[in-house]
């Protein structure tokens, strides 16, 4: 817990009055979040676009201005978390089954802030299961899809549900096993008829902020 929230920390330092605020989903997004409402609450100035209903909701308990993304055409900075981060800063997110519209946010921010504990720092991607968000419809026929790209495919189910999103979707997910090639893998994935967005983030972050067990953090 004390690695996620010093990173999450470090990451609101770079936020300045005025900006455009993309708050991300998970446990160490949470942290960035609570930080966030204790500055605003000190004075500072900002409004915030959320990446899921659970953040949304975060936010509002928490009185943080909340703007709708429809308003906005470009976000100052995002800070998210993440399920694994490469050498490269490629990402895999989604494990909180958000990561479409953590992709959307992201790709509005000119600054994208990664935070993590030392864990989900890899050499190369793939341990962690690729979450695919499919549509409903024809799911079982898109599982097979996927399987042909060299992934084991599991419904991700929750209390003997299917796991709905945030966007009335299904999510898959796909264990590719050491992911050697993730800019081919995500264009191979969200071509197929049915998938909507996958949890690969190329090249997206353009700063990553490593928490450590003893309250240290290291940025890259
Ligand atoms: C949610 C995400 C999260 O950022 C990711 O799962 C990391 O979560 P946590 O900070 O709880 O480990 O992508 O869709």
């Amino acid at each position: 817990m004390e690695s996620k929230r010093a990173a999450a920390e470090k990451a609101v330092e770079y936020i300045r009055n005025g900006m455009i605020i993309g708050l991300g989903t998970g446990s160490t997004a949470y942290w960035a979040i609570q930080k966030l409402g204790i500055n605003i609450k000190d004075g500072l100035r900002v409004k915030a676009v959320a990446t899921s209903i659970h953040t949304e909701n975060l936010a509002k308990e928490l009185k943080i201005p909340l703007i709708s993304i429809s308003e906005i055409e470009e976000i100052d900075i995002t800070v998210d978390g993440a399920d694994e981060v490469d050498d490269e800063w490629n990402l895999i997110k989604g494990g909180g089954g958000a990561h479409l519209r953590e992709k959307i946010v992201a790709s509005m921010s000119k600054e994208l802030i990664i935070v993590v504990d030392e864990s989900k720092k890899v050499n190369r991607l793939g341990k962690f299961p690729l979450p695919v968000e499919i549509v409903i419809f024809n799911y079982e026929n898109t599982q097979k899809k996927l399987s042909t790209l060299g992934c084991v495919p599991q419904l991700r189910i929750r209390d003997n549900k299917p796991f709905l999103t945030d966007n009335g979707n299904y999510i898959v997910d796909c264990d590719f096993g050491s992911i050697g090639q993730p800019r081919e893998l995500h264009t191979a994935i969200n071509s197929i008829p049915g998938v909507v967005e996958n949890g690969l983030f190329i090249k997206m972050a353009t700063k990553v902020i490593i928490g450590y067990q003893d309250g240290s953090v290291k940025e890259q």
